[in-house]
């Protein structure tokens, strides 16, 4: 998510802005924080109860804390706990023989109708009801609205017979046949009355992108105003709060939810929860918990994050992470100066000047307590009152907005440098401008004293350049996996309409008092829904299909993106934009398995002991490494050396595809060409008797990166005429 308060925006803008650590509650127990203690897969008859963990907890903890210390238990998935130790605690029961690891539990952040259409998955698409309708989405995020008409129940039956969780949302919370479950952990801050409830807005917007029923006649007091669905409208949500305001979301509440929600029967799980920057996989809870559900055939669908153009945090194989693009639909506020001229600035405004024009105030004029630049930029406590109030203020920062409202102007037009694709929900009359409109403003600001603006409410209009990923989302390449390409995909994140949480501010400011049941926002959190409505719309055709076939199918169908208009590429969009209705009809598939992941880490210079601590399994490394060969939909090769000198390469990619098509059918190779490599493909054609036949090739990629290239996108499609199966080949540049 993004939104302009401090806490909303972090990921993106003010990674500074990041909260200290939360410590417990009691000044004595300052040096307690909380570890997760994990034990790996649950074994066959093992009693793994609360009492069992207790137990072992007893003899490690000063009797003092022992009835504070446990946190929580995970036994219904896998074995663990989290608990508030000491170092020295940790280090005990790091020791003893039954633990895999402990590792500090971190806080990770939420990431924040046109959108649907827009990809082709239209209201009359064709769908299967029955499955659909069985199919039952987990949502880990910030809970959940229950009585929003995206999550009504009218017309639907009982949860299906799978179904083995539970209605726990607390005090006042009620779930019904579309929301059938809810759950929440705080394991940071025990209080009072909390519940699933969504008190930010976030989480009732993610489900119902996913899963939502189809709404008509939403709209953000007016605009964007259409029909707000999710991609499945006829499946089941579920639940699980872990994150809260001001605080993020604790990995020890991440991996209870991951417990719970595989437990419960979910069919697959989004997340839009990240961390700002990769984690080692050790400390990842979101990578662990996600092998646990992948073991569970549960495919895991993550936001990439909101940190662009800084790396993407999710970095494994096994979890399906999307990057956030814009759709043909843009947002804008225009800006009517006095002299007649019009400017299309960026912002979600739902308010009207009632096309009366008030004077803009800037600078010097606004303040008497701040030197002119900060006057200028609206620096905080800047602006007074008797020098703003009734006027439009100018402000060469986003932030001044704020400042300005503080202070009592009735509008602001404001200079939007880091976002300045993306227009957010503004709290009163405001919009924002990039450089050379901003110039333009000062230019008329200059020209006349009798200088006057009129804000107009938000206008839609077409997008001719979308899809194009937006600047916050967080590039490629893997940080810890050079050669996964990540994020694998993208889907629409910037403006979207969707379900809201009527408790919040709609502009995160708290001046700002309204109260909406749908809004627009932002975010890489925004796309992964999508995916995951996608996804869950491909297995409603699918039922068996394993997570990674699924994941392949909306990877190798998805539209090609135009690489010379993104100089990131395919670490930009992964292999494209999705396209779930021809997802639903791959052709082909490159699938991978729990015992693959383990391989592919095992190649990737995890030893048998490390993965045997982390994923609790004894799990024993072929002696020969080779690299490269996971079963990947992309093949990504990082070239080792130095910039700026042109480089010749080489590499070679073994895959492996399971006919999911026609039984009978020929697949012939196509490449991409260019003057800057030669793709050999043996062989070149393969040929298919049966379904889930699965056919083996190679593919060699050979060529010169010149000096001034860091990166080459190439591709390799199987087409059978009817289908085509698309894989970008990308040879970068380690260190870009
Ligand atoms: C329960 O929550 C709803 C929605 O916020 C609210 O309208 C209602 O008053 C609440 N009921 C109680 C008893 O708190
Ligand atoms: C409990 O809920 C009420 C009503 O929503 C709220 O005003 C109060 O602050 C909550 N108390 C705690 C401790 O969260
Ligand atoms: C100032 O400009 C406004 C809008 O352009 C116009 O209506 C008004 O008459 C002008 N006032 C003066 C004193 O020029
Ligand atoms: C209004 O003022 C701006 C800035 O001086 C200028 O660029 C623009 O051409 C003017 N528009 C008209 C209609 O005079
Ligand atoms: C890709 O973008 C470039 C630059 O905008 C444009 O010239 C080219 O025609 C585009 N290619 C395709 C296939 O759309
Ligand atoms: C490992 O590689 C060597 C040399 O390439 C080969 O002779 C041997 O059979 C391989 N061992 C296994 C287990 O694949
Ligand atoms: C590489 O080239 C860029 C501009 O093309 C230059 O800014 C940079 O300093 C060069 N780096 C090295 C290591 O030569
Ligand atoms: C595929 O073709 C072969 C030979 O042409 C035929 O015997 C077989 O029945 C066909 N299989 C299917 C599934 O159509
Ligand atoms: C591609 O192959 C052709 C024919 O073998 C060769 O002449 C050419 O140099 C190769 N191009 C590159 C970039 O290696």
């Amino acid at each position: 998510m993004i939104r302009l308060h401090c806490f909303k925006i972090f990921t993106v803008l003010f990674a500074l802005c990041v909260l200290g650590p939360i410590t417990h509650c009691c000044a004595s127990e300052n040096e307690r924080k909380i570890y997760i203690v994990y034990m790996g897969n649950l074994g066959e008859d093992e009693q793994s109860t609360s009492t069992y963990h207790s137990n072992m907890l007893q003899e490690v903890v000063d009797s003092r804390f022992e009835g504070e210390s446990l946190i929580r238990s995970y036994s219904r998935s896998f074995n663990g706990f989290a608990a508030y130790l000491t170092h020295e605690e940790q280090e005990k029961l790091a020791s003893k023989d039954e633990v895999v690891s402990v590792f500090p539990s971190v806080t990770f952040y939420p990431q924040t109708t046109r959108s649907w259409d827009f990809m082709g998955l239209q209201e009359n698409a064709q769908r299967n009801p029955t499955v659909e309708s069985d199919t039952i989405v987990g949502v880990i995020d910030t809970g959940i609205w229950p009585e929003s008409r995206s999550f009504n129940d009218k017309g639907f039956s009982p949860p299906p017979k799978k179904w083995r969780g539970v209605c726990k949302g607390g005090q006042n919370f009620t779930c019904n046949n579309k929301l059938i479950g809810a759950r929440y952990y705080k394991s940071s801050m025990p209080s009072g009355n909390e519940s699933a409830r969504d008190q930010e807005g976030h989480g009732s917007h993610t489900a119902s992108t996913a899963a939502g029923n189809v709404v008509k006649d939403a709209s953000f007091y007016g605009i964007a105003k259409g029909t707000a669905k999710g991609g499945v409208p006829s499946a089941r949500i579920a639940a699980y709060k872990v994150c809260y305001p001001n605080i993020g979301c604790d990995s020890a509440d991440v991996l209870a939810a991951f417990d719970d929600a595989i437990a419960d029967g979910v069919d697959i799980i989004t997340i839009s929860v990240g961390n700002p920057e990769p984690l080692v996989l050790e400390n990842d809870a979101i990578a662990i918990g996600a092998f646990h559900a992948s073991q569970k055939g549960i495919l895991v669908v993550q936001s990439a994050g909101n940190s662009g153009p800084a790396l993407v945090a999710s970095t494994v194989p096994w979890i399906f992470t999307v990057a956030a693009s814009t759709t043909d639909r843009g947002i804008i506020t225009k800006v009517v100066l006095g002299n007649g001229t019009t400017i299309m600035g960026k912002a979600i405004n739902a308010f009207n000047l009632k096309g009366k024009s008030s004077r803009l105030a800037y600078g010097k004029e606004t303040s008497s307590l701040c030197e002119e630049q900060l006057a200028k930029s609206c620096a905080k406590g800047c602006l007074e009152k008797r020098r703003v109030k009734g006027e439009v203020v100018v402000c060469s920062q986003y932030q001044g907005m704020e400042e300005a409202l503080r202070a009592g102007a009735v509008g602001s037009v404001v200079l939007s440098t880091e976002l300045a694709d993306v227009s957010f929900v503004v709290p009163f009359p405001a919009s924002g401008l990039t450089i050379p409109q901003f110039r333009d403003l000062q230019g008329y600001f200059d020209s006349t004293k009798n200088h006057t603006v009129d804000i107009l409410k938000s206008e839609l209009v077409k997008n001719l350049n979308a899809p194009s990923v937006a600047s916050f989302s967080s590039r490629g390449p893997n940080f810890f996996f050079p050669s996964i390409l990540k994020p694998d995909v993208t889907a629409p994140g910037v403006e979207i309409l969707a379900a809201y949480s009527p408790m919040s501010s709609p502009s995160e400011n708290p001046q700002d008092k309204r109260s909406t049941k749908y809004s627009i926002i932002s975010g890489t959190s925004m796309a992964c829904p999508h995916v995951t409505g996608a996804a869950a719309y491909v297995k409603s055709f699918h039922p068996n299909w394993s997570p990674s076939a699924i994941k392949s199918a909306l990877m190798t169908t998805a539209w090609r993106m135009n690489a010379t208009k993104d100089p990131k590429a395919e670490f930009s969009y992964g292999t494209g934009h999705i396209d779930p209705i021809k997802a639903a009809d791959p052709g082909l598939v490159y699938e991978s398995f729990p015992d693959d992941y383990i391989r592919f880490l095992c190649n990737s210079g995890y030893t048998s002991s490390t993965l045997s601590r982390i994923f609790g399994i004894g799990i024993q490394c072929p002696e020969n490494k080779t690299s490269n060969d996971f079963n990947y939909p992309a093949m990504t090769f990082p070239l080792v050396g130095g910039r700026n000198k042109s480089a010749t390469f080489s590499a070679r990619f073994h895959r492996r595809v399971t006919n999911v098509g026609s039984g009978n059918s020929t697949y012939k190779a196509i490449t991409s060409s260019s003057l800057d490599y030669n793709i050999t493909v043996v062989p070149r054609i393969l040929k298919f008797i049966a379904l889930n036949q699965k056919q083996s090739f190679g593919v060699t990629i050979s060529g010169k990166m010149s000096s001034k290239t860091n990166l080459i996108s190439a591709s390799l499609e199987w087409s059978d005429g009817v289908h085509s199966v698309r894989s970008p080949i990308v040879v970068y540049r380690d260190g870009l």
